[in-house]
Parts: C-alpha cells; sequence; structure tokens
C-alpha cells in the first residue's frame, strides 16, 4: 500500500474543511432560510445549534478519522471489525456521492449565472426579462447539462490532482480570497440606499416567528452547513497529522463556516429590501432576485454593479467547488483504499455515476418534471432524502459510535493527542458529556420533528 497523504499544516486542515463548509449552503441557502424563520431570531438558534449540538458531531467524525487514518468504511472496519456498523460505512460512502449530484447541478447554474456576469447580460437587459431567465434556464435541457458537465469537471480534476496538491493547494489560496469578496459583496449591499431595513432584519430578533419548525430548521442547516454525518469531514481527518489539534479544527471550521454564513446574510438582505422584494422569496432568491437587483441597481451606475455581479457568482462558484470536491473524495478514498482502484479510475468512476444521476436532477426541472419519487421531484426527492434523514441518521451513528461504542480512553487520547493538548484534557469531560448525551438527544429530536411536521 502506498503511503498515506496528508494535509500540510494546520492552516491546511483548516482551509480544507472550512472549504468544505463553506458552499451553497451558506450563500445560497442560508439566506432564505433566515428570511423564512425570522431573521435575527434564526441566526441565533443556528449559533446554539452549531455549537451544541453539531461541533460534537465534529468531534465524533474527526476522531474516528483521524484514529483510524482511513476513509468511513475502512474505519469502521478498523475500529470495529466484523460489526453491523460497517453499514454505516457504506452509507455514509454513498450518501456524499448522491449529494454531490445534485449539488452539482446547483453549481452548474453558478457557471451559467457567472458567464452571463461576464457578458454583461445582467446590466443591459431589461428587467422584466432578467426574472424570467432561471425559470427558464432551469427548465430547459441542454444548456443546465452542459453546465452541470463543467462543473464536474472542475471538480474532478482537482480531486485527481490529490490530497496535497489538488485539494490542499486549491482550499489554501481559495478560501482567504472568498472571504475578502464576501466582505466586499457585503459593503457594497449595506451601503445601498434601502438596504437599512435589511441589516434591521439581520440584528434585530423576531422570537414570534422561533416554533418548532425553526428549531428543526437551525439544526438541519447547521448539519449540511458543516457537512457533517456522511463522513466528509471523518475523510478529511484521516489526512490530519497526529500532533493536530481536533478541538481548534473543529472550532476554527464553525466560526469560519458561520462568520461566512452572517456575511452572506449581509450580502443578500440588504439588497433584498433595498429592491422591495419579500425576504421569504424560498430557494429562488439568490439566482432570481440577485440578478434583478443588480440590473436595478445598476441603472445609476452600470459598471460598478457588473462588477459585484460577477464577483458574486465567482464567489458562488468557487464557494461550491471547495465543497463538492471533500464529497467527491469521499467515495475517492473508498474506492482506493478499500477496492485497491487507482485514484484517477476511482475518480472517473465518481464522477460517471454522479454526472449521470445529476443529468436527472437537471432534468427533473424540466422534461422529468412529471416524474415523482413519494411526490417530490427528483432533484427535491434526493435533496430531502439527504438533508432531512440521512446527514442526521449519519450524524447520531457517528456520536453513538464514538459516545459509546469506543473505549474512553481511546477516545481521551485521540482527542488529547496523548494527553499532550493540555487545553483539551480539561475539556475533555465535558465534551464527553455533550457526545454521549446531548448529541444524540438533540439529533433524535430533531428527526421526531421532521417526522411530526
Ligand atoms: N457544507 C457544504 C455547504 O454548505 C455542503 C457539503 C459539503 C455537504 N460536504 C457535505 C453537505 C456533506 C452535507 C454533507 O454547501
Amino acid at each position: 500500500m502506498s503511503e498515506r497523504e496528508h494535509f500540510g499544516s494546520r492552516f491546511a486542515v483548516i482551509m480544507a474543511m472550512a472549504g468544505s463548509a463553506v458552499g451553497l449552503g451558506n450563500i445560497w441557502r442560508f439566506p432564505y432560510m433566515v428570511g423564512e424563520h425570522g431573521g435575527a431570531a434564526f441566526i441565533i438558534l443556528y449559533m446554539v445549534a452549531s455549537f451544541v449540538l453539531v461541533l460534537p458531531i465534529f468531534f465524533a467524525e474527526t476522531i474516528i478519522g483521524r484514529r483510524s487514518r482511513q476513509g468511513t468504511f475502512g474505519a469502521m472496519e478498523k475500529l470495529a471489525p466484523g460489526t453491523g456498523w460497517k453499514w454505516l460505512g457504506l452509507l455514509t460512502v454513498f450518501a456524499p456521492i448522491i449529494i454531490l449530484s445534485y449539488y452539482s447541478v446547483v453549481g452548474g447554474w453558478s457557471v451559467e449565472y457567472l458567464y452571463k456576469a461576464v457578458c454583461l447580460d445582467f446590466t443591459n437587459t431589461p428587467p422584466e426579462r432578467i426574472q424570467g431567465f432561471f425559470g427558464a434556464f432551469i427548465s430547459s435541457s441542454g444548456g443546465p447539462i452542459a453546465v452541470h458537465t463543467i462543473f464536474m469537471l472542475l471538480v474532478a480534476g482537482i480531486v485527481l490532482a490529490g490530497v496535497k496538491r489538488g485539494i490542499e493547494r486549491f482550499t489554501k489560496v481559495t478560501m482567504p480570497v472568498l472571504f475578502v469578496l464576501i466582505v466586499v459583496i457585503a459593503i457594497y449591499s449595506v451601503t445601498l440606499p434601502g438596504a437599512k431595513e435589511g441589516v434591521a432584519y439581520l440584528v434585530k430578533p423576531d422570537f414570534s416567528k422561533v416554533d418548532a419548525h425553526a428549531v428543526a430548521a437551525a439544526m438541519g442547516q447547521a448539519f449540511f452547513s458543516l457537512s457533517l454525518g456522511v463522513g466528509t469531514i471523518l475523510t478529511y481527518a484521516s489526512y490530519m497529522r497526529k500532533d493536530e489539534n481536533i478541538f481548534l479544527s473543529g472550532v476554527g471550521t464553525a466560526v469560519s463556516d458561520l462568520l461566512f454564513a452572517i456575511l452572506a446574510g449581509f450580502a443578500v438582505m440588504p439588497a433584498v429590501f433595498a429592491a422591495g422584494i419579500a425576504p421569504g422569496a424560498g430557494p429562488g432568491l439568490v439566482f432570481d432576485t440577485l440578478p434583478f437587483i443588480f440590473n436595478k441597481m445598476g441603472a445609476g451606475a452600470p459598471w460598478l454593479s457588473a462588477a459585484i455581479a460577477i464577483v458574486f457568482f465567482l464567489t458562488i462558484l468557487v464557494a461550491a467547488l471547495t465543497s463538492a470536491i471533500s464529497m467527491m473524495e469521499v467515495g475517492v478514498a473508498y474506492l482506493t483504499e478499500e477496492k485497491g482502484l487507482k485514484r484517477a479510475t476511482a475518480v472517473l468512476a465518481i464522477t460517471a455515476f454522479a454526472w449521470t444521476v445529476g443529468v436527472l436532477c437537471s432534468l427533473s426541472f424540466g422534461p422529468l418534471a412529471e416524474v415523482k419519487l413519494l411526490g417530490n421531484s427528483i432533484f427535491d426527492f434526493l435533496d430531502k432524502l439527504c438533508s432531512d434523514w440521512l446527514l442526521p441518521a449519519g450524524g447520531l451513528l457517528f456520536t453513538l459510535f464514538v459516545g459509546w461504542k469506543m473505549a474512553r480512553p481511546d477516545v481521551f487520547d485521540e482527542f488529547t493527542n496523548g494527553g499532550t493538548l493540555k487545553g483539551n484534557v480539561r475539556l475533555f469531560n465535558f465534551v464527553w458529556f455533550l457526545l454521549r448525551y446531548v448529541a444524540p438527544v438533540g439529533i433524535a429530536v430533531v428527526f421526531v420533528t421532521n417526522l411530526v411536521l
């Protein structure tokens, strides 16, 4: 067996993990969830969910990954050989490939929108026509499949280059740039005339909107946004060096992810209010309304608005890429470690499979709209299956594995690097308590709420 690759530094680990976490979930999903669930109140719920429930799962996955130094299937075989846990391993190999397939469709939309922004389409078209763009585009066949293909090939190219030369190199350069770009957009957005109301919406909590639904939505969003429950973080952790600090990596990733989501909120919401659009417009918010806003605001300063449109869709595209590579790596690790495939063959196999499923997802907005799985289109079915069920199920099982199946001294050893990290030693009892009791009970509550609602 060849030498296993490692991330080069703590900075590299956090950038790769933050790259996985920061994605469409932050820029596309978070703003409309905030819009639907009461603005600032949702942000508070989301923070609590991230740090109390979801961070322990992050620790669970990193502990498993780094201890076993295997991908998700191999990890289960190594830490609990010959048990039913291997099914958790298999499930978590499969789920990210499914997520990748529909994620790539949305990633493709960002390729298309970037192209349109570069061609100045948003600046030079009458506003009425802009609003029709999104619906018309996603329900067509050739265009969306073409950009889905481009996105998938970009992902495959980076993963093919390897953990250090591909993933590490790409995320180390792009993640800091992404932060700068989102700050630039947020500044532009909050200084638009009429943006005040949008800012108020993000900072003044309205607790009357906080119900069981909002709580479940906040937890689901935190899971998705931190890439948890399906072995992505586990796989990245298997490339961590033994002297890396699991606690700091987790907190660094969670803070980056939260900060980015909030900045994205400030990039999107004030602009939405400035243009007089309802914040709860739903999933179309970013793709449907932002070009319209750039167009409308562009009347006074067309070049500025064209530049911001380009920067905005470039940010979405790059953020989506750094997440998609983490999904592909899970399957690649499995095929190379367990099935002995070459990296190139593994990348090809996963790309071909996810591309095909993605084509079906893409067509489900148009020609295949009538094909329903349990009442949902193919795209929605796969998204719900993963976000509402597979992620929480995987997360629950990972915490149970670390909290109840692994021996406490082993968990201690991994979390504290054999007792050498004094800060982590002091934190251990608290983390252990979160892992064993708080997180599993919390996730179980999300499940029941999803079932009942
Ligand atoms: N967290 C990413 C986002 O916010 C998406 C993502 C990457 C993901 N890997 C994942 C989601 C694994 C669920 C599971 O866009």
